[in-house]
């Protein structure tokens, strides 16, 4: 096969990701994935029951009537404003092919989710590279924000990813920080807040409020985090009317299948669940921190606000440690930003998981 050149440039790329393919991991304990520790509603079941053959038999509502009037509600937004689609990863990937053109730049302060960078190198696109400071647990200062505007604007960058909580450090970036970024670029801003319900379960503390009118800004969303639903694939889009309108016209009509759709509005109704989610998993992630943190030789990074830790060992490679011990943790040795410095990332799981990794680890760093 002669793949198209926009392929084979991509095919050249090394962009380091942390899923793994082909082997079996069914005897290791995982906490390399992101989702949420806690069962989603138990409502979705009982949706699951009342399904009839036509939900089998006709095809879905390629409009997503129903489910986009429920996030309109959510968000304070019109259902106008929403674009849906296969997982928010679908909209990672699409971003790139509507905004950019080949040869464009885009931008990304790192570390950050490698699907950004893997998005625009299919594009044929390069991804200038802002990084945060290990002395500083990457945190994204008011000086980071500066440096990105200054480049962005010099390499006549058109696309910039903003991920808040940013995986996979669990930093927080302001509303006020993402506002200097629109009011001194013209980029296409993407605000995606996959994980932001873990800090704000209200929705309300989220970059919908700044599209007031801005065409360049989209806030992506996903119920694959904090609602433990990453198996249903499904994720949205919120900006302005005129964006939308475009994105809808590249989403192929079917991308929600019927039994997504129902559980997705089924889920999206049960708020009280969500909150209870976000309570038990900040708690556990407190007792788990506060134990990592007395392991002796353990670098845990600063205030993770979701539900995923970052951390390394002053000279052990952890990753490789936990492995042997049929332990599996994401690899972050290679990610852009954390080049050979043996980090590796965890989930918060159940307290009796959270137990077991603290108990391994303690092993592993005596
Ligand atoms: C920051 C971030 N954005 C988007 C996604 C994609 O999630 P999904 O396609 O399941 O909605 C992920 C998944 O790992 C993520 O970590």
């Amino acid at each position: 096969m002669n793949p198209n050149r926009l392929i084979q440039s991509y095919l050249k790329e090394k962009i380091s990701s942390y899923l793994y393919k082909g082997e079996n991991f069914r005897e290791f304990k995982r906490f390399d994935m992101g989702e949420s520790a806690f069962p989603f509603t138990p409502r979705a079941f009982e949706e699951l029951k009342k399904l009839s053959e036509e939900d089998f038999h006709d095809y879905p509502d390629p409009c997503l009537f129903e489910i986009k009037k429920r996030i309109a509600e959510l968000f304070n937004v019109k259902p106008a404003m929403i674009t849906t689609a296969c997982g928010s990863d679908e909209l990672v990937e699409q971003i790139p092919r509507i905004v950019m053109n080949e040869g464009d730049k885009a931008l990304a302060i790192v570390p950050t989710f490698f699907r950004f960078l893997d998005s625009v190198s299919r594009m044929n696109c390069e991804t200038v590279l802002i990084k945060t400071k290990e002395e500083e647990d990457f945190a994204i200062t008011d000086e980071i924000i500066n440096l990105a505007i200054k480049e962005a604007n010099r390499n006549k960058v058109k696309l910039i990813w903003i991920c808040n909580p940013n995986n996979p450090t669990g930093t927080i970036i302001s509303s006020q920080q993402i506002k200097s970024i629109l009011d001194a670029t013209d980029c296409f801003v993407v605000v995606d807040e996959a994980l932001h319900e873990f800090v704000d379960p209200t929705h309300k503390s989220s970059a919908v409020n700044l599209i007031n009118g801005r065409k360049n800004l989209i806030v992506l969303r996903t119920l694959s985090k904090a609602y433990g639903l990453a198996g249903i694939r499904f994720g949205f889009g919120i900006g302005d009317e005129d964006t939308i309108n475009t994105f809808e016209r590249f989403r192929l009509p079917y991308n929600s299948s019927t039994i997504s759709q129902k559980i997705a509005l089924t889920v999206l109704k049960d708020q009280e669940h969500l909150r209870k989610t976000i309570n038990q998993t900040n708690k556990l992630k407190s007792e788990l921190i506060d134990d990592l943190s007395g392991i002796s030789g353990l670098h845990v990074v600063g205030q993770t606000v979701t539900n995923t830790i970052l951390l390394k060992h002053v000279s052990k490679d952890l990753f490789e440690e936990l492995y042997k011990k049929k332990v599996l943790v994401a690899d972050f040795r290679k990610a852009n930003g954390l080049e050979d410095k043996k980090y590796v990332r965890v989930v918060v799981r159940n307290k009796p998981m959270n137990d077991f990794l603290v108990k391994v680890l303690r092993e592993i760093c005596l």
